[in-house]
């Protein structure tokens, strides 16, 4: 193993320069990055972005709730994160009457901040390389069903001695470069996490799903929160006599201003990417997968979108669910699109063919390319009847209630309106029985359609005046049982052989390009763990004849405002200060900078994520991908692939002079 690990190491050290912009680097391992990093123009050191020693850049970013990332921008623990990372606190928070989502939100005192269970901020205390522990006890030709239960327990081990009986800590041992190699990550856990201040969602979603993942964009897609600890500055359960919570460090915002060409960093927890993906696994994706999950969202987006309509109790009420669907939806749109423009899958297997050849002859390698056409093949079918389970027949707001127990309740009957689960249920237990073969289809769900002759009769038994909730539960267990006994196994079995295989043909790849020269540099997928990105702020091509400039200003808010359509609504006074020229100290050549694109590379996960220039200050929140350039996650395109951000003084201004918030400007630190 140690072999492995120098061998990765002297990759990441020894690889020659290609593109500066792709990769997702491991804070820990910065050092082998930093002088390309400082090259671009970064002024600070290794140590001022990851160190355990002193206080550096990685103790301001916080992993926000479960699947966000946030920042700390004062000394009295203020937060700022996406309005669509707090969207389901902001939701939670309103009613017809006290309508935050739509309103906006801002306290005026420390006393107005409003709790909110359950959620919370993760401090990454640190992270580092435990692979010899993992393994250890290891033998070679050990069965992977022996290693996975040796990396377990071996894990768990790891993760206790960490956190040592402390409560406030959680510890994670995960696996990079499918299993070459593991770090331990330890966390301190924050859990009083308060809302302070969110604009209108006509400026926090402004053009809502119509210009998600797209630019030009105008969003003001922010939130503050406030980490409250108890008197120790520790974490604390919440209580009001918790203090704020004073962090190691913040940052400071820059607001002089960023323009073409300007370095930029992201630091954030990205989730989930498959850069190293076999051609068939990509294929799959692009032609298959994402088709099909594809029209099984679009049926469900429509019933929502004319209930959505009529009444604005439901819109509230779905707002949330409405945007979380609609989000990947449009996503898997672009990520196939990206995939078959950049020719991805042809490219791939013309690498494949090369490696193929020179793993000739290497006992190691030689079968590698084969296997993974054998495996990918052995599970095509089954892996869309894996997505139809998720996709369509758990996606039964009411069947997945009761397949989990009724839990929480309150919250699923405030959220529910029965008319779109119902619709929904017809249109997609439909699209199940027209798409998936017979002979993989649940039994049960063969029976029940025939005894009721339609779906809609069906679906008059389960959606009766009071939900019948014993029946959504019979239809959850017998369909999920079918599909854990006769469906998961063969997946899993042959999953567990693919992630083996990816094993050996990551380092097969290392190798390769070692023996060819080929100077690729080799960055861990994303999962979930802090990552650092890099580049410059940039406009890009999406297509023949158009020019991408990488700026917005608050004159294209107003270009798009519309009061006739709901999403391009803003709020009138949002009007008068436009039309006053009303900018205060965040006027930039007559107008007010909104958000802005540039080359890092990021994905899911890194909404929220600090964007900070060369010094290390904050000039922004990454909030979302071009639309052209998601299937970055796949593969990446340096032409095309951009993050967007919203420019923090579009939000400093709409603090200032849209709330009226003088005090919350006063906590932060600018430097102009
Ligand atoms: N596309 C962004 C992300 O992936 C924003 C999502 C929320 N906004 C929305 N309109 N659905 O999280
Ligand atoms: N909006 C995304 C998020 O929630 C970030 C966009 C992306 O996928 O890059 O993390």
């Amino acid at each position: 193993m140690k072999k492995i690990v120098i061998l990765l190491a002297l990759m990441l050290m020894g690889a020659t320069q290609i593109h500066a912009d792709e990769g997702m680097w491991l804070p820990s391992e910065i050092l082998k990055k930093i002088k390309d990093i400082q090259s671009q123009g970064f002024k600070l050191s290794a140590e001022d972005i990851y160190s355990v020693n002193q206080s550096s850049l990685k103790d301001a970013v916080v992993r926000f709730g479960s699947g966000c990332t946030g920042e700390l921008i004062s000394s009295e623990g203020l937060l700022i994160t996406n309005h669509h990372c707090g969207y389901g606190q902001i939701q939670s928070h309103s009613s017809v009457e006290h309508d935050y989502l739509k309103d906006g939100f801002w306290a005026m005192s420390r006393a107005e901040e409003l709790p909110n269970p359950g959620l919370t901020v993760s401090f990454l205390e640190y992270m580092t390389d435990v692979t010899d522990e993992v393994l250890k006890g290891y033998k070679k030709n050990m069965t992977e069903e022996k290693r996975i239960a040796l990396v377990e327990k071996n894990s768990r081990k790891i993760e206790e001695k960490a956190i040592k009986g402390n409560a406030n800590l959680q510890a994670f041992v995960k696996p990079i470069y499918y299993g070459n190699q593991y770090f331990l990550f330890v966390y301190k856990v924050y859990t009083d996490v308060r809302l302070v201040g969110a604009p209108p969602s006509s400026i926090g979603k402004f053009g809502g799903d119509t210009d998600n993942w797209m630019w030009p964009r105008h969003t003001g897609d922010f939130s503050l929160f406030r980490v409250y600890a108890g008197a120790d500055n520790e974490p604390a359960a919440y209580s009001e006599k918790n203090v704020p919570f004073r962090p190691k460090k913040f940052f400071k915002v820059n607001a002089k201003g960023i323009k073409e060409g300007d370095f930029t960093m992201v630091y954030g927890f990205p989730g989930r990417t498959n850069e190293y993906l076999f051609s068939e696994a990509v294929k799959y994706t692009a032609l298959t997968s994402n088709p099909h999950k594809i029209a099984l969202r679009t049926l469900r987006l429509n019933i929502q979108r004319e209930e959505m309509n009529k009444d604005q109790a439901v819109r509230i009420k779905y707002a949330s669910k409405n945007a979380s669907v609609s989000n990947a939806w449009k996503k898997w749109q672009g990520e196939a699109k990206g995939i078959l423009r950049m020719k991805a899958i042809e490219n791939k297997q013309a690498f494949e063919a090369q490696f193929d050849q020179w793993a000739e002859g290497k006992p190691e390698y030689e079968q590698v390319v084969e296997r993974f056409k054998e495996l990918y093949a052995s599970i095509e079918e089954l892996s869309l009847v894996n997505d139809y389970q998720v996709e369509a027949l758990n996606a039964v707001e009411l069947i997945a209630f009761a397949g989990r127990g009724q839990a929480n309740a309150e919250k699923f009957y405030k959220d529910y309106y029965m008319p779109i689960d119902k619709a929904s249920f017809i249109a997609l237990y439909k699209a199940y029985d027209k798409n998936i073969a017979d002979k993989f289809k649940s039994p049960y769900f063969k029976e029940q359609l025939q005894k009721y002759g339609s779906m809609e009769n069906w679906a008059d038994s389960l959606f009766t005046e009071t939900p019948n909730l014993a029946m959504a539960e019979e239809i959850y267990q017998e369909t999920n049982a079918w599909f854990k006994a006769h469906i998961a196994p063969t997946l899993l079995s042959v999953n567990k052989e693919i992630t083996l295989l990816y094993r050996t043909y990551m380092r097969g790849m290392m190798e390769y390009n070692e023996a060819t020269g080929g100077g690729k540099i080799f960055y861990p997928d994303a999962n979930s763990t802090l990552r650092v990105t890099y580049g410059q702020v940039k406009g890009y091509k999406p297509a023949d004849a158009i020019y991408y400039t990488p700026v917005s200003s608050l004159d294209g808010v107003i270009e798009k405002d519309n009061p006739e359509i709901y999403d391009y609504n803003i709020p009138q006074k949002l009007r008068d200060l436009h039309a006053a020229k009303d900018y205060g100290r965040w006027e930039v050549d007559g107008s007010v900078p909104v958000a802005f694109i540039a080359t890092n590379h990021t994905s899911g996960g890194n909404s929220g994520s600090p964007v900070l220039d060369a010094d290390g200050n904050l000039i922004g929140v990454n909030f979302d991908r071009v639309w052209e350039g998601t299937m970055s996650d796949v593969v990446y395109d340096p032409e095309i692939c951009r993050n967007i951000a919203l420019d923090i003084r579009f939000a400093l201004f709409i603090i200032d002079k849209l709330a009226g918030a003088k005090h919350l400007l006063d906590e932060i630190e600018v430097v102009q």
